[in-house]
């Protein structure tokens, strides 16, 4: 899993067919002037996925704009498309139908204006902290004393500096996951995917984390699509949180959250927007679990009348 994670990670770097010199933006960071028109625009359109095998499609016809320095969230029960919808984002898996672009060039493939993070970091255990962070850099050739500056640059975004030389095992899972996140931004996508990046760690680790995404995210207003289960999450980090519904995986419904940075995660406003969220989740596992229920009724219909109601022939099923 851990090399699944990586190799994914780092494909963008190695996979990407295009001239060195234009592979990597050699200007780390920098806060986009107001004069410039943003990179970062990511639009998903009518997007829709179904794996082989499965009857109905793990998304349909989803559609979903995160402009420029948006930071945007996808909430939704289990199994309803979220992390695919990041991996038709990040070019890994294609569409059935639809199209994704980002600033009006459609994706087809992996590439370095988008950086993903996943739960698990997979950082290579056998090179240090900084190397780790360098090895995009590295893959994409850019040149030492570059590469040097840059990763310190990022090491110091996610307050790591003191650590550069140490090995994964060496630091703790939120620092692990702070390099994994350091060595997205040292390739300056235009886009960062991030798949529940904060799902395994510990509470105040996770608080610690959010802080410093938040801040990360002011300085740097890298546009972001981040997948949580926590609805606390998405209405602490999000402008727009994403409700997805399943089976199959669509927009329910898209809340912009409104209430200024940085967010007191205790605080009311925080509390009455996470609460619509919460009841939409609700209600969307409530139907889900209707239908399921519904599935079920109607197949044990289907047996009895054919004369298979021997509990048996159910287990056949998976369900
Ligand atoms: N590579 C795959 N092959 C077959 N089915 C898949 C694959 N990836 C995801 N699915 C199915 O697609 C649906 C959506 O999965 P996923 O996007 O991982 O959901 P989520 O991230 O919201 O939990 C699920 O039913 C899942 O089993
Ligand atoms: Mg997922």
């Amino acid at each position: 899993m851990t090399f699944g994670a990586l190799a994914r990670t780092l494909s963008a770097a190695i996979t990407t067919p295009v001239p060195r010199a234009t592979r990597v933006s050699s200007a780390p960071y920098r806060a986009p002037s107001t004069k410039e028109p943003r990179p970062g625009q990511l639009v998903i359109d009518s997007v829709s996925k179904r794996f082989p095998g499965s009857l109905t499609p793990a998304v349909d016809g989803v559609s979903l704009t995160c402009e420029p320095g948006e930071f945007v969230v996808l909430v939704g029960p289990s199994g309803c498309g979220k992390t695919t919808i990041l991996n038709i984002a990040a070019g890994m898996v294609r569409p059935d139908a639809g199209s994704v672009s980002l600033d009006g060039c459609e994706v087809t493939a992996p590439g370095p204006d988008r950086a993903m993070v996943f739960q698990e970091h997979g950082l290579f255990p056998w090179l240090t902290a900084a190397q780790n962070v360098a090895f995009g850099l590295r893959m994409a050739g850019v040149a030492k004393p570059e590469r040097a500056e840059r990763v310190s640059n990022a090491l110091r975004m996610v307050h790591l500096a003191h650590v550069g030389g140490k090995l994964p095992h060496e630091l703790s899972g939120g620092m692990r996951q702070r390099i994994a996140i350091a060595r997205a931004l040292v390739m300056n996508p235009a886009v960062l995917l991030m798949d529940e990046p904060f799902a395994a760690l510990d509470a105040q680790n996770r608080s610690l984390l959010h802080e410093q995404l938040q801040e990360l995210w002011l300085q740097t207003r890298k546009t972001v699509l981040f997948v949580t289960h926590s609805v606390s999450e998405a209405v602490l980090l999000a402008d727009r949180v994403i409700v997805m519904s399943a089976n199959p995986g669509r927009v329910r419904r898209d809340v912009r959250v409104g209430v200024p940075y940085p967010r007191d995660p205790e605080g009311r406003d925080v509390a009455e927007v996470a609460k619509l969220i919460r009841k939409e989740i609700e209600d969307e596992v409530t139907r889900v679990n209707a239908e399921l229920a519904e599935a079920l009724r109607r197949r044990r219909d289907r047996q009895e009348t054919a004369g298979l109601d021997d509990p048996a022939a159910e287990l056949g099923g998976g369900i």
